[in-house]
């Protein structure tokens, strides 16, 4: 198969990349970054998807079966500050992927979507029917994208597949989210800080998982659908998310409680409680997560 990954530098991405590299696909790797991932036959790509005009000059006369467009603009903090740049570069980086889609004739798209799309519901855990509300400028992009790329699609007779991930942790996340914030002041020898109470609920899942999740999607998923992936089978509170690193570490953890209006963050675009059915992404795939939360966050502690 020839496939473009859009973002395929970030964590998703080059974890995407080792597992189809196991297989004879051609793999095309689009970034703003070159790609970091050594002894892997792949085609680099070096472009801003939201110049247009170079992104068709470089890839308009190539072919692909699928593109995995998964580049983005996330963080809660980079999101909050920069409301308009990460609506611009999620809604206008899809509608340019669409367009590129269209003019190198692929045959599906799969879209990384987020858990962000349905913001504080009512109704737990999280389903692919709930209505969706999102609470910040990040929920409301990727909503959008969403949005916008099934009309594209109806209009063009394309298929896509959108993935709504979960709180995906591991190997080459950025330092500005939870886990790898955490476990780089635990190495540091610094304390911690919980924003809130710290009894916010999250279910955290493997980039391993959400990566053998993504091509579960794109080999056996139904066409025009959407699924939630992560891990639903250790939802636990911040608070407790420390107890697990203090377990796994022979370093004194220390850590204090920050109300939110001392921190990054507002407790109006707080998400309290964070899961998903994976009924449908099981039944329609077979996918099941395989990597425990303390087996990840030891690896991570001993990386
Ligand atoms: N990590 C999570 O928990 C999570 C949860 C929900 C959704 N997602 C979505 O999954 C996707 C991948 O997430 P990730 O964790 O790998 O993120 P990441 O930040 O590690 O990687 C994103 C990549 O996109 C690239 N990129 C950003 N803007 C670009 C542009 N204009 N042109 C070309 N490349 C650009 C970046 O250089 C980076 O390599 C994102 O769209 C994100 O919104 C991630």
């Amino acid at each position: 198969m020839r496939i473009l990954i859009t973002g395929s530098n970030g964590m998703i991405g080059r974890n995407i990349i080792k597992l189809l590299s196991k297989k004879k696909n051609k793999i095309y790797c689009l970034d703003l970054n070159q790609n970091t991932l050594k002894n892997y036959k792949l085609k680099y790509i070096q472009c801003d998807l939201l110049n247009f005009s170079k992104l068709i000059s470089k890839t308009s006369k190539m072919r692909f079966d699928t593109i995995i467009h998964l580049a983005g603009f996330l963080g809660v903090e980079k999101s909050t500050i920069s409301e308009l740049e990460c609506i611009e570069t999620n809604l206008q980086g899809t509608v340019n992927v669409m367009k590129l889609s269209k003019l190198t004739k692929t045959k599906q798209i799969i879209y990384a979507s987020s858990s962000e799309v349905y913001g504080d519901i009512l109704k737990k855990p999280f389903k692919e029917t709930d209505a969706c509300a999102p609470k910040s400028a990040y929920g409301v992009s990727k909503l959008a994208a969403e949005t916008y790329m099934r009309a594209f699609c109806k209009k063009n007779k394309l298929n896509f597949k959108i993935i709504r991930y979960f709180n995906v942790y591991g190997q080459y996340q950025r330092k500005d989210f939870v886990i790898p914030k955490f476990i780089d002041l635990i190495k540091k020898n610094k304390p911690l800080k919980i924003y809130g109470s710290g009894k916010q609920i999250r279910s955290y899942c493997h980039v391993f998982d959400a990566a053998a999740a993504t091509i579960k999607v794109l080999k056996k998923g139904k066409k025009n659908n959407i699924y939630n992936v992560g891990n639903n089978s250790e939802p636990i509170s911040l608070k407790n998310l420390v107890n697990v690193l203090k377990k796994n570490t022979p370093k004194k953890i220390n850590f204090s409680l920050v109300p939110f209006q001392k921190s990054d963050r507002s407790k109006e675009r707080e998400i309290f409680f964070r899961i998903p059915n994976l009924d449908k992404i099981k039944s329609h795939t077979g996918y099941l997560p395989q990597i425990s939360l303390e087996r990840g966050l030891k690896n991570l502690l001993n990386d």
